[in-house]
């Protein structure tokens, strides 16, 4: 028998016992501010500065966080399966790579990336990030915004994630709302393109629970863990 093939969506659940704030969970705010205000292009053409020290201490914060038990679950897997895997990541954290996930794509973009919107070259970016900051390729000032998927715009690299969802046996859903599409769609989509499991890893259930076969309601740290131990146990 063929070692079945892997898609795993994670969301901001997965990096909630890292201490990241997740997006829903507290007053429709996030990190006190409207997702409007620092989450759409207009809000960044309305006010860069605001934008830039909101994503500003959201990086530096980064350096006081690390890992889970879920993060380095997922690494575990990739690195013991041999048939085809993705991870897909709606969060902007880095936590997936630092655990050792490779085969890994942030659709909504990555807080230590610049991306230079006069010559679009993206850099990799650990400092603060200001509407001073000068892009080291073209020489343009004024034009590194964060790279960041905001609500209007298209997620990053869509077409690759469709074709691993077209051909994958098993998908899983981990620590998201399933409210924000395209990523709320992708359960769907895999069932509909022959996924013969559907998981779903959450502390509830969400408004795509229906869609899937497998549900597995509890913290993240402990339920991924469970869950790989067992995927890894049945290819033994
Ligand atoms: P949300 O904040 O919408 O949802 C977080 C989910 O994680 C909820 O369903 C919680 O029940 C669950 N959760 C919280 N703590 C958990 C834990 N310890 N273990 C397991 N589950 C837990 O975050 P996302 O679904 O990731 O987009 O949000 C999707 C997108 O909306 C984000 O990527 C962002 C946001 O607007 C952009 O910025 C473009």
């Amino acid at each position: 028998m063929s070692v079945p093939s892997i898609v795993i969506l994670t969301g901001a659940g997965i990096s909630a016992e890292s201490g990241v704030a997740t997006f829903r969970d507290a007053d429709g705010l996030w990190e006190g501010h409207r997702i409007e205000d620092v989450a759409t292009p207009e809000g960044y053409a309305r006010d860069p500065a605001l934008v830039h020290e909101f994503y500003n201490l959201r990086r530096a914060a980064l350096r006081t966080v690390s890992p889970n038990a879920a993060h380095e679950a997922l690494a575990r897997l990739e690195s013991q399966w041999s048939g085809d895997f993705l991870l897909v990541t709606q969060n902007v954290d880095d936590l997936h790579e630092r655990a050792g996930s490779r085969n890994l794509i942030h659709m909504h973009g990555e807080l230590r990336k610049a991306r230079c919107e006069a010559c679009e070259k993206v850099h990799p970016w650990g400092d603060n990030m200001s509407s001073q900051s000068r892009c080291s390729r073209c020489g343009a000032a004024g034009h590194l915004r964060p790279h960041i998927c905001w609500f209007g715009e298209i997620p990053f690299e869509m077409d690759a994630i469709q074709d691993a969802l077209f051909r994958c046996d098993v998908f899983a859903a981990i620590g998201t709302s399933g409210v924000v599409y395209p990523a709320a769609g992708f359960a769907q989509l895999a069932a509909q393109s022959g996924a013969r499991e559907l998981i779903e890893i959450n502390r509830e259930s969400t408004a795509i629970s229906p869609v899937f076969t497998q549900h597995r309601i509890g913290p993240a740290t402990e339920k991924v863990t469970e869950w790989v131990e067992e995927m890894l146990k049945a290819i033994e």
